[in-house]
């Protein structure tokens, strides 16, 4: 962790303290929306290539950087990364997302090791080292993860799904397996934050992208309690390093996220309503959010106006601006810069 931590805005509103102006940061503020980036994906060839180079994947994560002025820089990777260092094959197929080799209820989990898998990820923990050099001192590093429910979807649908069929057969039908399969993720996952913390991230975010397709008994077996169990486990080689959870389409339930004291923030997908965020949420946890990124598509009065919206509902607590959910690939930066001044430069 960075020992000029005091300094550093978000950090601070991740600590309970309201900030002026509001930080922000972006999902997904690196990628194919950036010229800079797809030049260098190019170069790099293979997405995962690109995610396992550190001299690569620190300038990707920096680029935003040099043309936005956020409060957050966070680690360029991406979430499959986990499955793929259990050793499930995994490609990422252009034009159609992830591809993996996908586990059946009945085939034998991966044999977890350790040693073996955090060697796996060494070059992950590299770029954080990069990234924390090249990171001016007050922006926050952010390390991250996929939420065991979110990952286990993609290593048993084989990639993305619409209905989750094979994941909620084998979770209905099968508990204790299932829970097998959890208990692996919670363990790697738990190693794999804490090396990313050790690395210099400041702080990290478990996204638990597929959280809202659960009915309520199942997310809070496969959503929020691994979620906990990844937290408690992090805290204990470092204690109270600032959690933020985003259990997107989870709907009032955002509200057992917030409530519970080991999370430290909640992320807004950008249906939940603000002044219930601000009265159920922001009582109990830091709110981050909730921009639809399709209105930074759009741009103009359309954008400033939601903004507007958003800063004047959440800004009363303490609060991160970002989006509901990652910068899509068509959205036009001046948009972004356009919406980064307007935060930068908003007052109560
Ligand atoms: O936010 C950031 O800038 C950090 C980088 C990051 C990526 N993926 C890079 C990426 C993060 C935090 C992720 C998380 C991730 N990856 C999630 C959770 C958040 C969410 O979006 O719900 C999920 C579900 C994935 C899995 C994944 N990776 C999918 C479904 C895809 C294909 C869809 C797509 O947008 O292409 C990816 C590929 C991926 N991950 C890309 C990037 C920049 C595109 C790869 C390319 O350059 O072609």
């Amino acid at each position: 962790m960075n020992s000029e931590a005091g300094i550093k805005p978000l950090l601070s509103a991740l600590r309970g303290e309201r900030q002026t102006p509001v930080p922000f940061w972006y999902m997904r503020q690196a990628g194919r929306y950036l010229p800079e980036y797809r030049k260098l994906r190019a170069e790099a060839g293979d997405f995962l290539n690109l995610c396992y180079s550190p001299n690569l994947a620190v300038e990707v994560s920096l680029q935003p950087l040099r043309r936005y002025d956020m409060d957050g820089v966070i680690l360029f990777s991406d979430i499959l990364v986990v499955p793929d260092a259990l050793g499930i094959g995994l490609r990422y197929v252009e034009g159609e997302g992830p591809q993996l080799d996908a586990l059946g209820w009945r085939d034998p989990l991966p044999v977890y090791s350790r040693e073996k898998f955090l060697a796996h990820l060494s070059p992950v923990f590299e770029t954080l080292k990069g990234i924390n050099a090249g990171a001016p001192a007050n922006v926050t590093v952010i390390g991250f993860a996929g939420a065991p429910w979110t990952v286990a979807t993609y290593m048993i649908e084989g990639g993305s799904s619409r209905d989750f069929t094979k994941t909620k057969s084998w979770a209905f039908h099968d508990r204790q397996s299932f829970q097998s399969l959890i208990d692996l993720l919670i363990d790697s996952t738990s190693d794999y934050l804490a090396a990313q913390v050790d690395a210099g991230a400041d702080i990290v975010q478990i996204f638990d992208s597929w959280a809202g397709v659960l009915p309520e008994t199942a997310l809070q077996r496969w959503s929020l309690a691994p979620i906990l169990e990844i937290i408690r486990r992090v805290r204990q080689q470092y204690p109270g390093v600032p959690v933020i959870a985003f259990p997107r389409g989870a709907g009032v339930s955002y509200r057992d996220y917030a409530a519970s004291a080991d999370i430290s923030a909640v992320s807004l997908d950008s249906t939940i309503p603000l002044s219930w965020a601000a009265e159920n949420l922001q009582p109990h946890a830091v709110v981050q959010g909730n921009l639809d990124p399709l209105l930074l598509v759009r741009g103009g009065a359309p954008l400033l106006e939601e903004a507007e919206r958003i800063l004047a509902a959440l800004s009363g607590g303490p609060f991160i601006f970002n989006l509901g959910h990652g910068i899509v690939p068509q959205t036009p930066p001046k948009h972004v810069a356009a919406l980064s001044e307007f935060i930068r430069g908003w007052r109560v």
